[in-house]
């Protein structure tokens, strides 16, 4: 298990905190970057198109130190066609990341979501042999690493791998039926191969809950005992209201760390509407529930600064309400679950989260 291990851009961003740290006597933050300086690195899930609209740009340059790219970096658009790469969106990421020092993840290496179905799988669905598909894993990852050596801050390299399922251990995926239970080790000693510098991370949803916690742990010390190099971990924060509870957020972060890892929160954002919600904001949100998403941000990110030696990034899942993936799934509403709106202005709870960041 390797400690984990920032990248130089990372270091200099730390660094600097440590000279300029981020409590200005009580002086409220002018940004979130700001705001967080001297404890964690706050960062945005960004698209190309994203960094080719100016406002977009300079609103995502003034808030955070820290990129990852939303979907750019996924199988399907990486891998075209059986051994056909197309890198251009993904380095258009790449090169304004390189230009503004931000450091940029790599979002992710192994999926069972966005991946050619040909890597695992024949015409009719049937997983391939095992040799194949690991053949072709190795392909994929080993050209995909090699390409980013040296301009990436991080992989995740497996995303999702544990299942939901109360007596599954690992997600039931074209991966696991065709390569078997070792994919995940095999992925990340695939990418370590390919770059043996980088920090690799996996990251899952709902790892807070009682039910998964335990089979990621199971999955973690199962790397671990194969010498696998693993960083850190990534709870993704897709979040509620009032759902889950903090203290569970507060134990999971606890329990990782006990592992001798760093825990990321790797995609950040408050679901206002609800899972089951309708579309019931759809011509606008009350401002009671603007505020009752401030005191959540503000209650989660108390839970931050109390592990920031623990936490290296924080990244919220998206820059602004607009391109939330939260307004299509799990079906069409309009949500609201960032910290910017719709016209990039700062809700209330870009106000709650300064403020906390600020007074502490
Ligand atoms: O906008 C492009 C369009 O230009 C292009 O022609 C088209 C080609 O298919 O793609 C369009 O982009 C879509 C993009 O969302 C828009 O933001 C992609 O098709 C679509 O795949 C992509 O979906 C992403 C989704 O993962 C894939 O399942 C979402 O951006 C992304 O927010 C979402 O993120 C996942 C994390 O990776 C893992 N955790 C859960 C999270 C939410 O599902």
């Amino acid at each position: 298990m390797g400690t984990f291990t920032l990248s130089p851009l990372c270091v200099l961003s730390l660094f600097s905190a440590a000279i300029f740290p981020a409590n200005l006597g009580g002086q409220r933050a002018e940004s979130l970057r700001e705001a967080t300086r001297g404890r964690f690195m706050i960062g945005a899930a960004v698209t190309a198109a994203q960094l080719d609209r100016p406002e977009t740009a300079d609103l995502i340059l003034k808030q955070f130190n820290h990129l990852t790219a939303e979907y750019e970096f996924m199988p399907l658009f990486m891998e075209t066609g059986p051994g056909r790469f197309d890198f251009k969106r993904s380095d258009r990421i790449v090169d304004f990341a390189h230009l503004h020092h931000l450091p940029l993840t790599g979002h992710m290496l192994c999926w069972h979501q966005i991946t050619p179905q040909w890597m695992f799988e024949d015409a009719e669905h049937h997983p391939l042999p095992r040799e194949r598909a690991l053949a072709n894993l190795k392909l994929y990852i080993n050209t995909v690493v090699t390409h980013f050596r040296g301009k990436l801050d991080s992989w995740n390299v497996v995303n999702e791998a544990v299942s939901d399922k109360p007596l599954e251990y690992l997600r039931d995926n074209p991966a696991l039926r065709s390569i078997g239970i070792d994919y995940v080790q095999k992925a990340f000693e695939f990418a370590h191969a390919a770059d043996p510098n980088v920090p690799l991370y996996y990251n899952d949803y709902n790892v807070e809950d009682q039910a998964k916690l335990p089979k990621v742990l199971r999955l973690i010390r199962s790397l671990k005992k194969e010498g696998v190099r693993l960083d850190a971990v990534g709870i993704q924060g897709h979040w509620y209201l009032d759902y889950p509870d903090s203290d569970l957020i507060d134990a999971c972060i606890v329990t990782l760390g006990k592992e001798g890892l760093k825990v990321l929160v790797t995609e950040l954002d408050i679901d206002v509407v609800g899972y089951e919600g309708a579309d019931r904001y759809k011509s606008g949100i009350p401002a009671d529930v603007l505020n009752q998403e401030a005191k959540r941000y503000a209650s989660l990110f108390e839970i931050f600064l109390k592990h920031q030696d623990i936490i290296p990034v924080v990244t919220f899942w998206g820059l602004e309400d607009g391109q939330s993936w939260l307004n299509y799934t799990p079906r069409i509403r309009t949500n609201y679950p960032l910290l910017f709106d719709r016209r990039l202005n700062p809700k209330p709870a870009y106000h709650a989260v300064i403020d906390t960041l600020s007074r502490k």
